[in-house]
């Protein structure tokens, strides 16, 4: 594990939360907390103590205001590049994590903010949460996914409409949007992600994974998610998963599942 400088974490519940840690620059993305999230992710993925994590932003203002601009406001096109891929990388392995992670957003989450909490599975948002990809206002596009994860969730007409016009989104029209699950207020935040993973939790760890690939699969280029399914509903089969499932409800009791330490390499 490397020594984080930008970020917090803590263990409560078998729940990792990672607090992005820069609150002087309302939690600014520089590519030092972007791979220190993306280790976090990595090792509690890897980790059998850990059910799910939350991601969130320290402070009551922002979940994460965006890339740092400071950082890459000299790049050239080729450090622009390079930039965008590595931050896609981590995203997509966000995105890709084989247990819930979920995006408890408190405050701005503009720009690289969105994407990240757009790149996690599930977004609560607290009452004073905005949302918005402001990039055009900076002569640049959205690099860490932005363009193609807000037409997913909310559709490609009102996509267009905030990446061109860059107007915020407030928490309510977010949830009426399906930019987010729940809206709560900022006391509840955190409690209302830990209650959501601590359901998800008592399911078979197993046919979770199966269905965050098959659902990514839906978007995946080039691959069809219905014979993704197909495969990972036969997967699922012989598993001890799938024993204990099956046998507990026949013998009326709640399932028991144990989580392995990184469950697709079971
Ligand atoms: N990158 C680098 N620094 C940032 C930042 C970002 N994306 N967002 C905020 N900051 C810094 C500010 O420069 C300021 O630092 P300073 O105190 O050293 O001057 C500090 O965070 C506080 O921000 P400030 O702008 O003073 O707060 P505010 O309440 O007036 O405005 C925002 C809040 C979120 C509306 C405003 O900070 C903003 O528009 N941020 C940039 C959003 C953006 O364009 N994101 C996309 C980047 S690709």
């Amino acid at each position: 594990m490397m020594t984080y400088h930008n970020i917090l974490i803590s263990v409560h519940n078998e729940i990792l939360t990672i607090t992005i840690n820069r609150p002087d620059k309302l939690n600014a993305l520089n590519k030092k907390t972007i791979e220190e999230i993306g280790d976090a992710v990595k090792n509690a993925e890897a980790d059998a103590g850990i059910a799910g994590i939350i991601l969130t932003g320290s402070g009551q203002k922002a979940f994460v205001a965006g890339a740092d601009i400071s950082e890459f406001m000299n790049y050239s096109a080729k450090e622009g590049k390079e930039l965008s891929a590595a931050g896609h990388k981590i995203f997509n392995s966000i995105e890709a994590c084989e247990k819930p992670v979920i995006a408890a957003v408190n405050g701005f989450a503009l720009g690289g903010g969105c994407e990240l909490a757009m790149s996690c599975h599930l977004r609560i948002a607290s009452e004073n949460a905005k949302f918005g990809q402001p990039e055009v206002n900076l002569g640049v596009i959205p690099g860490y996914g932005g363009t193609q994860r807000l037409v997913h969730l909310i559709g490609k007409g009102k996509a267009l409409e905030y990446l061109m016009t860059t107007d915020m989104i407030d928490a309510q029209q977010a949830l009426s949007s399906g930019l987010v699950n729940y809206v709560t207020t900022q006391d509840q935040l955190i409690a209302k992600c830990e209650e959501i993973i601590g359901k998800i939790k008592k399911k078979s760890p197993k046919a979770i994974a199966g269905v965050i690939r098959c659902v990514n699969a839906n978007f995946a280029e080039g691959v069809d998610g219905f014979q993704t399914e197909i495969d990972e509903f036969g997967k699922c089969f012989g598993s001890d998963d799938f024993k204990e499932g099956t046998t507990s409800f026949l013998e009326k009791r709640n399932a028991v599942f144990h989580r392995g330490k990184k469950v697709s390499q079971d």
